[in-house]
């Protein structure tokens, strides 16, 4: 039950985080809406939250942690890497999106496969 309302705040967030990133170029006057401010900011706190009390509930740090520590180190990279997109125009912007969406893939697959090293 958790795990699904997790999942649903990672599509959720993704969703608006894309989205801005289009308005962005689209219509960048509607990003001062407040609600497009404030949204985000509340569907990131369910993601992070939900993702906390899953590591409790699950009893995650009685055993081999560190795809949660590796889970949070690029979850920080990926925040900041979104809030550079958004900051930013041209090629720097698209290339810091593209790392933020690899960053989202690898969190994915380390949610899955509990390691942080999968690809080795
Ligand atoms: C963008 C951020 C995140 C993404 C994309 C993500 C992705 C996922 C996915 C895909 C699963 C399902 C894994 C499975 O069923 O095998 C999952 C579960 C889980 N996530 Fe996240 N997560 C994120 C953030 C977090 C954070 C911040 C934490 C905690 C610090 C966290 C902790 C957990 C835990 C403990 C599970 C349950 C694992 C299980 O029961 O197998 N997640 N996450």
């Amino acid at each position: 039950m958790l795990k699904t309302l997790h999942l649903t705040f990672i599509l959720l967030s993704l969703i608006s985080f894309v989205g801005r990133v289009i308005l962005s170029e689209v219509n960048p006057e509607l990003l001062k809406l407040k609600v497009l401010k404030i949204a985000p900011h509340i569907l990131n706190a369910l993601l992070i939250g939900s993702g906390f009390v899953l590591v409790f509930q699950g009893d995650w740090l009685s055993g081999d942690f560190g795809w949660i520590i590796a889970k949070l180190l690029v979850l920080i990279a990926y925040i900041g890497l979104g809030l550079f997109v958004m900051k930013s125009q041209g090629t720097k912007k698209w290339v810091a999106f593209i790392a933020a969406m690899a960053c989202i893939v690898y969190i994915g697959i380390v949610a899955v496969t509990k390691n942080p090293w999968f690809f080795i």
